[in-house]
């Protein structure tokens, strides 16, 4: 075999090769690299509905669930005046009615689940089940202003 009629048999699996071990990665890991600091949230987040029912249970247990994680940071109304928000970088006012549409359920989510660097918001993936990180979502949005 010539080696132009080797390099044409071999060239397709090479090029899937390249493309496993090199493209997906960086397709996989380019919005992290672009948004180091940021925000780590997934295109399809938006679409995500809600799957915790929002029901009054589930409100209060949403309640409980940020006084007991976010209040320090966020304060008991959500204003971001907790004891313990960053003075430099106060946390965003999630009263704030004009906030809604930027943060559809699925987007809040990943906010709280995968959490930001600067300036820090915890990730509470390892904190918080899936079901309560939903359930802190359906609460935070009764915090904003009509
Ligand atoms: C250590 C302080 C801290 C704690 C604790 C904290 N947050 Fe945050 N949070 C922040 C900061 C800082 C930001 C704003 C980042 C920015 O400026 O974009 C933020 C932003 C957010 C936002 C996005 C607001 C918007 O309009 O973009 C949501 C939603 C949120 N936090 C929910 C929560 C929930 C729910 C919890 C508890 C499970 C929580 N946070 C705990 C510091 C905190």
């Amino acid at each position: 075999m010539t080696f132009a009629a080797l390099a044409r048999r071999t060239l397709p699996f090479v090029a899937a090769l390249v493309v496993l071990t090199l493209v997906w990665p960086r397709l996989a890991d380019a919005q992290a690299r672009t948004n180091p600091d940021g925000w780590q949230i997934p295109a399809s987040a938006a679409a995500e509905a809600n799957p915790v029912a929002l029901t009054e249970a589930a409100l209060a247990r949403g309640k409980s669930i940020y006084q007991g994680k976010c209040q320090r940071c966020h304060g008991p109304g959500g204003k971001g005046d907790g004891p313990e928000a960053d003075p430099e970088h106060k946390p965003d006012d999630l009263t704030d009615p004009a906030r809604a549409a930027r943060n559809p359920d699925g987007v809040m989510f990943y906010k709280v689940w995968n959490g930001r660097k600067k300036p820090k918001m915890p990730a509470y993936s390892l904190e918080l089940s899936r079901e309560e990180a939903w359930t802190v979502v359906h609460y935070v949005k009764t915090l904003r202003k009509p």
